[in-house]
């Protein structure tokens, strides 16, 4: 069934339209606590109609229609739906495509209560810019089951990709391009190549975001490592070390503030790292440099490379990796708080055992990813007490459609129960991927209902979901936030 065509076909008719909208988007919503960054308001109702929030607080000016939908959130949260700015589904990696698909994936974070993802066109090298983007919608379009948007992987730099970024800024709602420092021969890009690039993100009024390790030194540790006979996962950990991304990410701020450009540095997965850019911050400004932290780096520790179980070892296989240090997830989520970083992605990008096992004799082979789309507000909730969601839909210019519960906002909204508790396990979780790295923890926090665009897609634990409901999010070019005048 093609479900986009369907809905649209409800909406050309006038009739119909009513009775579908009476079916699934007018909610009433009573007894409501609505947390939004700036207040908490207790005991008031939210209306939502046509996807759309109509109205929030006491005391409605206009009457609310009868024979709907009502929720009673007494003694629970009302929070906008989670923004998970860091995905990779189906990608490309290693030789093998990520498990968790836009159907899957998206599936998977809905039921965790993010009803917002931010994926990453990755071009190959050589690979027009504005084809990958096409190829990518292609993928996403008919089986997101919820509003996703794109940023833009620059793989390699040319008179024609110089010119594409202009033509996905101004006219495909792609607003942020993440350049590699690491990946060697695949992804990366040499220090003229980031100025340039950031400096082309600066003229067309984009934010530039960096992959922040240094690639040479890892290449030349892995070769190495390898050739001491360092073989299995933890040579992974070993090839790629704290320094090695605090020194890359101080060279990204460093070209940032050479070039003048905005700079957000994606999964920053160590406290060197971290100190990097809360330092840069001071230095250049709280709305010039912003940090992204991952819910793996929250909620799973470097400690599991040395398991004695090679697939339990090579599941927690990431880039940058979980880091050794004891206190990193403690430090990681402190800053979260006081603000020295200022998101937490998942980075999605899923493989099974048997794919993991191309890295079997030698960990460099071992595709790279980890789940937590799913599970990145429980883990933020669990860890920190909050979410961060209004950080993320303010950098990526989603804001205040996203990211807050006001009238005139899409109905994404999550009743969080945070006195309910579950814990989380491959057995149940909503991914595609037969292993998850948050196995057996206990989250206090849950959420109860999520609806997306106005329609209730979780509820007592079940998700009711349509393939294609979900709608692509162009982001303007020179956000105010960040860009100002
Ligand atoms: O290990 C990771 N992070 N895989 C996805 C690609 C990337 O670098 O974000
Ligand atoms: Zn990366
Ligand atoms: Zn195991
Ligand atoms: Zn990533």
């Amino acid at each position: 069934i093609d479900y986009t065509l369907w809905r649209d076909l409800l909406f050309d008719r006038k009739s119909v339209k009513i009775r579908y909208l009476r079916m699934s988007n007018n909610i009433y919503i009573k007894n409501a606590c609505v947390v939004n960054h700036d207040t908490i308001q207790e005991n008031v109702s939210i209306y939502v109609e046509n996807g759309v929030i109509k109205f929030i607080g006491t005391e409605c000016d206009f009457p609310i229609p009868t024979n709907i939908e009502v929720i009673d959130a007494s003694g629970k949260y009302v929070i906008p739906g989670g923004i998970d700015p860091h995905t990779h589904f189906e990608l490309e990696f290693g030789g093998t495509f990520a498990v968790d698909d836009f159907y899957q994936g998206t599936c998977a974070a809905v039921a965790g209560g993010t009803t917002t993802i931010i994926d990453f066109v990755i071009p190959k090298k050589g690979q027009s810019i504005l084809e990958a983007y096409e190829i990518w919608r292609k993928r996403a379009d008919s089986k997101v089951v919820c509003d996703y948007g794109l940023h833009c992987a620059i793989t390699w730099w040319s008179v024609e990709v110089n010119k594409d970024m202009e033509i996905l800024a101004k006219e495909k709602g792609i607003s942020s391009f993440k350049m590699f420092m690491a990946y060697k021969g695949l992804f990366m890009l040499d220090d003229s190549e980031l100025y340039e690039t950031f400096e082309r993100c600066r003229d067309i009024g984009a934010l530039a975001q960096v992959h922040a390790e240094n690639g040479d030194i890892i290449a030349k540790n892995t070769k190495k490592l390898l050739e001491n006979g360092v073989k299995g996962p933890e040579g992974h950990q070993l090839s790629r070390t704290e320094d090695v991304e605090a020194e890359a990410t101080n060279r990204a701020c460093v070209i940032a503030h050479q070039t003048n450009c905005p700079l957000y540095v994606v999964h920053v997965m160590s406290i060197s790292a971290a100190e990097e850019v809360a330092r840069a911050r001071e230095r250049w400004g709280k709305n010039f440099i912003f940090g992204e932290t991952l819910a793996a780096a929250l909620g799973a520790s470097g400690e599991e490379y040395y398991d004695k179980c090679w697939h339990h070892a090579a599941a927690h296989v990431l880039s940058p990796p979980l880091r050794p240090r004891k206190e990193t997830r403690e430090v990681l989520m402190k800053m979260l708080a006081n603000d020295d970083l200022q998101s937490t992605g998942s980075d999605n990008c899923t493989f099974n055992k048997k794919q993991k096992e191309l890295g079997l004799d030698d960990f460099s082979k071992i595709p790279n990813g980890v789940n937590g789309v799913e599970d990145r507000m429980s883990v933020i909730w669990e860890k920190g007490g909050g979410t961060d969601i209004f950080c993320a839909a303010k950098i990526f210019n989603l804001y205040p459609k996203k990211g807050s519960l006001t009238v005139g906002a899409d109905a994404d909204i999550v009743i969080w129960n945070y006195k309910d508790t579950r814990t989380i396990s491959v057995k149940t979780h909503h991914h595609a991927c037969d292993f998850n790295i948050f196995e057996g923890m206990v989250c206090h926090g849950v959420p109860e209902i999520v609806i997306v665009g106005g329609k209730i897609c979780v509820r007592d634990g079940k998700l009711s979901v349509t393939p294609g409901s979900g709608k692509f999010l162009p982001r303007n070019a020179f956000n105010t936030f960040i860009f100002k005048s």
